[in-house]
């Protein structure tokens, strides 16, 4: 099968599309012929060897795939999902296997569905955790980008009200979104025109003793990338790609939600597999989803 793939670790040069084997699906997974492949920050740091986690050579990044399902239960079913966490790669290929998935809404496109689910699952526990619903004051750090603008959308539809931080350059971005926009970095509490009861941290970027000052209290807030957090008292959220099966509902409620016109997965750019180096190229402020359009 034609697939992006890597021989050895370095800059987005390294990738490049070319034949290896096809994988196949194991008990409790599905094969899909993929349509459409997410690109994220974990396939950068995999790419670069920055990950503790090992890879064997060559690989193949991309962990979240949308397409058509061709061995495992429901066979021609077109469905969304991600690839299983011990895998932490093979979406970006003609075919992919999925750990978790769900049918995807016939009427979102592909490139959506390509981008969703490890972000989605993300997001979803995340608001969980901070029991965000109806009549909730949520702030989001780093809301721009591919978990955070997700966490907008599923946070505006359970009702919540939502502050979201971006560079100067996305305010209309996050406005669009449905969120009020904040300016993100240094001096974050003063900036913040109201009290919030829960905040989000998905940037990483150190805010956490502003967010714990803005809620009040560490317990209504939660990190998905700064692992100081229990310095601060604040927990860290992990583990989008395995781990807690019974856990998982945020992809067929997402779909649910997209059906019903309430939620969307915001794509920043889409490119062709043949330039997947571009797609882990991109650089400048973040606006959703990078997305590689497969077949
Ligand atoms: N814990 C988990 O289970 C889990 C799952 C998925 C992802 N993650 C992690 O979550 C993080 C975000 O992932 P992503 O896919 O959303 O990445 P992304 O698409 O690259 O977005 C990163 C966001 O952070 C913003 N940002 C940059 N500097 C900032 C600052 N100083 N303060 C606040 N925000 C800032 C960016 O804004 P600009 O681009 O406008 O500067 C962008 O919106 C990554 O570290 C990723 O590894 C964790």
């Amino acid at each position: 099968m034609f697939a992006a793939r890597f021989e050895r670790f370095g800059p987005p040069e390294v990738l490049s599309v070319g034949d290896l084997p096809e994988p196949h699906a194991g008990p409790g997974e599905v094969r899909i012929r993929v349509r459409a492949a997410g690109v994220s920050p974990v396939d950068l740091a995999i790419r670069a060897g920055r990950s503790r986690s090992p890879v064997t050579l060559p690989h193949i990044p991309g962990v979240d795939a949308a397409g058509v399902v061709d061995e495992g239960p429901g066979i021609g079913d077109e469905v969304f999902g991600a690839v299983d966490v011990a895998r932490l790669g093979g979406a970006s290929a003609e075919f992919a296997v999925l750990a978790f998935w769900a049918p995807k809404p016939p009427s979102m496109p592909w490139e959506q569905a390509g981008g969703a689910a490890s972000g989605v699952e993300t997001a979803t526990r995340a608001l969980d955790l901070l029991d965000v619903g109806a009549g909730s004051t949520l702030l989001i750090d780093g809301a721009s980008g591919g978990v955070g603008s997700l966490a907008v959308g599923l946070a505006l539809a359970r009702g919540a009200r939502v502050l979201g931080t971006g560079a100067p350059e996305n305010r209309e971005f996050l406005a669009g979104l449905g969120a009020i926009p904040v300016a993100y970095g240094p001096g974050l509490r003063e900036r913040v025109p109201e009290t919030v009861d829960a905040a989000l941290d998905v940037a990483g970027k150190g805010s956490l003793p502003d967010l714990v000052a803005l809620t009040g209290s560490p317990s209504t807030v939660v990190t998905l990338a700064d692992f100081s957090g229990p310095e601060h008292g604040v927990r860290v959220s992990v583990g989008a790609l395995g781990g807690q099966p019974d856990g998982r509902h945020g992809l067929a409620h997402a779909a649910k939600l997209f059906e019903e016109g309430r939620f969307a997965v915001p794509v920043q750019r889409v490119f062709p597999l043949a330039e997947a180096a571009a797609a882990h190229a991109v650089t400048g402020p973040r606006r959703g989803k990078i997305v590689l359009r497969v077949s």
